[in-house]
């Protein structure tokens, strides 16, 4: 799929603006601060309600408005369709499809999709397990947008037995009446059914995307792998005989079972997917606390590579999205990366000069500016 058309009112520093896209390669260039990664967040955010570089929606919103507005015309295929977003931070966001009345955020999920690589998905590799967490999510709905519906209950049925266990820990503590366990056991039933569904498919994508990530990293950096991407499940050993659905389903009641004296005394749940981890091994070291600068740099690149080409060989191509990446690469990595990405159907790049910008992404180029988007190839 590739965005014909962006189309943003009051979302970061643009007022309005309106950016005509065509498909390969386009490059928006301009000094630093001037607008050039809040066009490519916009369209990140279209494909995960979310930011690759905040977690609310607040500073989404230009200053000093109340509500932002993102639109894309989309093309798939022979198909057209225009999705739009009003983002209202304290309030619901809403949605709409091809201007026809409103439709739930998250059934825009599906439409435009992306991958987008930028200098914080450093955090990838050396960040807390949560950055992990987001990746594999945000890459699950992707490639099956009824995920998102999948978590969303996951997390509402965590955000309520957390309550529980929480009222239980108080009650234990102040020497209260006990509480009816009978209760939890129910909260344990929702919890491992949408988590065995989030396990499975996280599980499923981690053995797709591990031999494409090894793929691209020697690409990157020939003879430096091989990677290695291990899940750390907090359901313990037993999660690695699990195959099916139903078998983790099984793994993860006993695991809560198992768990209930410590959560009951630590009010919160400690057993489930929002507790698990990535490993992600560089040879037989952990890349986290062992791999240099430039090797977690090239493990994040191979990561968003990988799942690029997962989507990819899986029928519905996202747009590929390089944020200011070129000039953190030596002369050799960006030529590769380059090569690597030229074919695409869409390509979207920032940078802060004309240079950073490999010459085979020939393509259209946007001078960004003073909150202007001017077309200006070369
Ligand atoms: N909510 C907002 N309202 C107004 N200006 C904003 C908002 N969020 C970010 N900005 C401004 O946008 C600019 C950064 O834009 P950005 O796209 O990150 O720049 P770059 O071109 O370096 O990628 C900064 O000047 C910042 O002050
Ligand atoms: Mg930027």
């Amino acid at each position: 799929m590739h965005v014909t058309h962006l189309s943003l009112a009051d979302f970061r520093s643009y007022a309005r603006v309106e950016v005509p896209l065509d498909p390969g390669v386009t490059a928006f260039v301009g000094p630093n601060g001037q607008g050039k990664t809040n066009l490519v967040e916009a369209v990140g955010y279209l494909a995960t309600l979310g930011s690759h570089r905040v977690s609310s929606d607040a500073p989404l919103v230009r200053m000093g408005a109340d509500r932002a507005i993102v639109r894309a015309a989309v093309v798939q295929g022979d198909r057209q369709q225009l999705v739009e977003l009003e983002l209202n931070p304290g309030k619901a966001n809403r949605a709409r499809i091809n201007r026809s009345s409103q439709v739930r955020p998250r059934d825009v999920l599906g439409i435009v999709r992306t991958v987008l690589f930028a200098p914080e998905d450093l955090a990838l590799v050396k960040g807390d397990p949560g950055e992990r967490r987001r990746f594999l999510d945000e890459l699950i709905t992707a490639r099956s947008p009824r995920m998102a519906g999948v978590r969303s209950d996951y997390d509402r049925v965590l955000k309520q037995r957390n309550t529980l266990l929480k009222t239980a820990a108080l009650a234990r503590r102040h020497g209260g009446r006990q509480m009816d366990l009978s209760t939890l056991d129910v909260w344990d039933q929702h919890l491992a059914r949408a988590g065995a569904e989030l396990l499975a498919q996280r599980l499923d994508l981690i053995a797709a995307l591990g031999p494409l990530a090894d793929k691209a990293y020697e690409q990157l950096a020939p003879g430096g792998g091989p990677l290695g991407l291990e899940y750390r499940g907090s359901a313990g050993a037993a999660m690695a005989t699990a195959t099916s659905r139903e078998e983790l389903y099984e793994v993860l009641l006993a695991a809560l079972g198992e768990a209930r004296r410590s959560e009951i005394e630590r009010g919160v749940t400690l057993v489930g997917p929002h507790r698990d981890d990535l490993l992600l091994k560089l040879g037989q070291l952990p890349a986290k606390g062992y791999a240099s600068h430039g090797e977690s740099w090239s493990y994040a690149l191979a990561l968003r590579l990988a799942s690029y080409e997962l989507l990819r060989a899986e029928g519905n191509e996202p747009v590929l999205v390089l944020d200011d990446v070129f000039a953190e690469l030596d002369a050799r990595r960006r030529e590769r990366l380059a090569e690597l990405v030229a074919p695409g159907e869409q390509v979207l790049v920032t940078a802060a000069v004309d240079d950073d910008v490999p010459d085979v992404l020939a393509g259209a180029r946007y001078a960004v500016s003073g909150g202007t988007v001017e077309r200006a190839d070369r």
